[in-house]
């Protein structure tokens, strides 16, 4: 079945995905790193995020799991010249590899990477830091659950939380697999489910050029 959910990927994209250099470079520049570019969103799924931003006249972005920067690039490209982005990544080379796709696709004014383990980052973080209107959780899956709860004490009444691959080709519901991205997955549903601070969410599974995975989505209340 891939090779089919890859061609209709693409025949999405030649459709209603425009071609863009700077999201082309920024693929090729992680292939000529040695990176595999299967941890990137799908180019459909980055459409998706821009119009959520846009839906929403988001501002103020959170991005945990910058990896190469090609999300960040779709969320940045969806928000208004006075927008920002704090996206954090753990390691330092994909951190490298990021601020440079970013420097050449000059958003070094609107995006701001610091590299650190994002939990860490975010406890850090000044204690005015004003509310994100909308967070995108791609870092190591272990930690949703503490990333689910350290974005809800950074956000306000309506912000939404995207949480990238909790589907994982079904692992999640594979009772034998006791893997820790896969047990912070189930823990993050769990968390999700009855949450006095969620107004509502769901999750989705989708198949595609990046295989079987989903996301999960919630708004607060
Ligand atoms: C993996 C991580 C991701 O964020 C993703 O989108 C796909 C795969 C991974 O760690 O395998
Ligand atoms: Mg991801």
């Amino acid at each position: 079945m891939q090779q089919m959910w890859t061609d209709i990927d693409s025949f999405i994209d030649s459709h209603l995905i425009p071609e863009d250099q700077i999201l082309k470079q920024t693929l090729e520049n992680t292939e000529n790193h040695g990176f595999p570019d299967h941890l990137a969103v799908a180019p459909n799924q980055g459409m998706l995020l821009q119009m959520l931003i846009q839906m929403n006249q988001c501002k103020r972005v959170l991005e945990l799991g910058t990896f190469a920067a090609y999300s960040t690039m779709w969320l940045a490209r969806a928000l208004p010249d006075d927008g920002y982005i704090l996206t954090i990544e753990g390691r330092d080379t994909h951190a490298a590899m990021g601020q440079e796709n970013i420097d050449r696709a000059q958003l070094k004014q609107k995006v701001d990477l610091k590299v650190g383990r994002a939990a860490d980052v975010l406890r850090n973080l000044p204690e005015d830091t004003e509310a994100f209107d909308f967070i995108f959780i791609d870092a190591d899956k272990q930690s949703y659950p503490e990333y689910l709860e350290l974005s809800l004490k950074l956000s306000h009444s309506g912000t939404i939380i995207f949480l990238d691959n909790v589907i994982r080709a079904g692992a999640i519901i594979d009772k034998s697999n006791k893997k820790p991205s896969i047990e912070g997955i189930r823990e993050m549903f769990v968390a999700m489910q009855n949450h006095p601070q969620i107004l509502s969410c769901t999750a989705l599974q989708t198949v595609g050029s990046k295989g079987h995975d989903g996301f999960a989505l919630a708004i607060v209340k």
